[in-house]
């Protein structure tokens, strides 16, 4: 039988790829957003398409009343930690107030699954590292602490209407669909691996690499980097595990492997064939010194271990992106 899945936020970056990766195995996908960040263009032709906001109980009813829905994959948040901490109210408005607004529905139209988009911001600074999935949860920025909060929500809720969710920490998204058909396009770009190929092609200054006195091997900051459609594949697993009845759950989504921001820059350098401008600036507030994955988790429950494991990989296909597409969304209309 064929299943339905609900996608909200599926016109985001995560969310588009999950939307590309689930209509390729199959499914009936229907995508919610409201496209205040989201991109209609990249939304797969073959997924029907609903403009609204998750806050909108009328428009959250008729979608449930329209569409039969097997399971909710839940994408639709603000992500920035910076604009978190300067106006904490807008993230709880949307990401917690959305999410509540999202699973009374469910749970009004009785649909009991729901993968939803974690991060590794609920860790903060990590008392261990690779993090595994018990370790202690103490956001550092309001953001984290929303996606937290989120995660508590649906463990509540879980309980009492007899939902199953799972919840997916992802460490650092990057990548593009291969051939750079749909990618990347955030307004403002806060990310590493943008930034620094905006930088490679002339579209900002300089790379601003923030800070070089952590104690890290050189420096600067260590993140687990996992390829966009890595994890569009593990929503897809998640979302198949619950419908097949499994219980609900909280798995980080990592390569478990650290690079440095400037193993990062060298490596966009050798993918990019051109020396990346760039500058050392003061530390970014509340960025730790080092994220890694303890990613076995999801591979013993899910059966989900990254496919793309070489960064220089992962920045090829962001890069093939970037290049091919320089102005985003803006005007272009893939050929799917
Ligand atoms: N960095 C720079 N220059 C930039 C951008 C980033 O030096 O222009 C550095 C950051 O300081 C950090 C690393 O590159 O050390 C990665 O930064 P990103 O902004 O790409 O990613 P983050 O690790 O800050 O954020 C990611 C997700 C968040 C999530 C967070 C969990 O994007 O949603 O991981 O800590 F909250």
């Amino acid at each position: 039988m064929k299943h339905t899945l609900l996608i909200l936020g599926g016109a985001g970056y995560i969310g588009s790829h999950t939307v590309a990766e689930l209509v390729g195995r199959g499914c009936e996908v229907v995508v919610a957003d409201n496209l205040e960040k989201g991109h209609r263009a990249a939304v797969h032709p073959k997924a029907a398409f609903r403009e609204g906001d998750i806050r909108d109980a009328t428009f959250m009813d008729a979608l449930f009343s329209e569409f039969g829905v097997d399971c909710v994959i839940h994408f639709a948040a603000y992500s920035l930690v910076g604009e978190s901490v300067s106006d904490p109210l807008k993230y709880y408005d949307n990401n917690v107030g959305g999410t509540r607004a999202a699973l009374s529905a469910m749970a009004k139209h009785g649909v009991r699954n729901i993968v939803f988009s974690s991060s590794a911001a609920v860790y903060g600074e990590p008392e261990e590292v690779p993090i595994p999935e018990g370790a202690r949860l103490h956001p550092q920025s309001p953001y984290g602490a929303s996606k937290l909060t989120m995660e508590q929500m649906m463990a509540w809720c879980a309980r009492a209407y007899g939902m199953r969710y799972v919840s997916l920490r992802y460490f650092n998204a990057c990548g593009a669909l291969p051939g750079g058909l749909i990618g990347e396009d955030h307004a403002p770009e806060t990310h590493l691996i943008p930034n620094a190929l905006y930088a490679a092609l002339g579209k900002s200054p300089a790379l601003e690499i923030y800070g070089d006195d952590y104690p890290t091997k050189d420096g600067t900051c260590v993140r687990d980097y996992i390829h966009v459609c890595d994890l569009a594949r593990a929503h897809a697993l998640a979302a198949q595990y619950l419908m097949d009845g499994g219980q609900s759950d909280i798995f980080n989504l990592g390569s478990g492997e650290g690079f440095t921001v400037k193993e990062i820059l060298l490596a966009a350098q050798e993918v990019a064939g051109r020396p990346i401008p760039h500058k050392f600036v003061g530390r970014r507030a509340g960025d730790p010194a080092k994220l890694v994955a303890s990613n076995g988790k999801a591979d013993r429950a899910l059966g989900f271990s990254p496919g793309i494991t070489s960064i220089r990989d992962m920045i090829a296909s962001a890069w093939a992106w970037h290049a091919g597409h320089p102005a985003g969304f803006a005007g272009y209309m893939p050929d799917w």
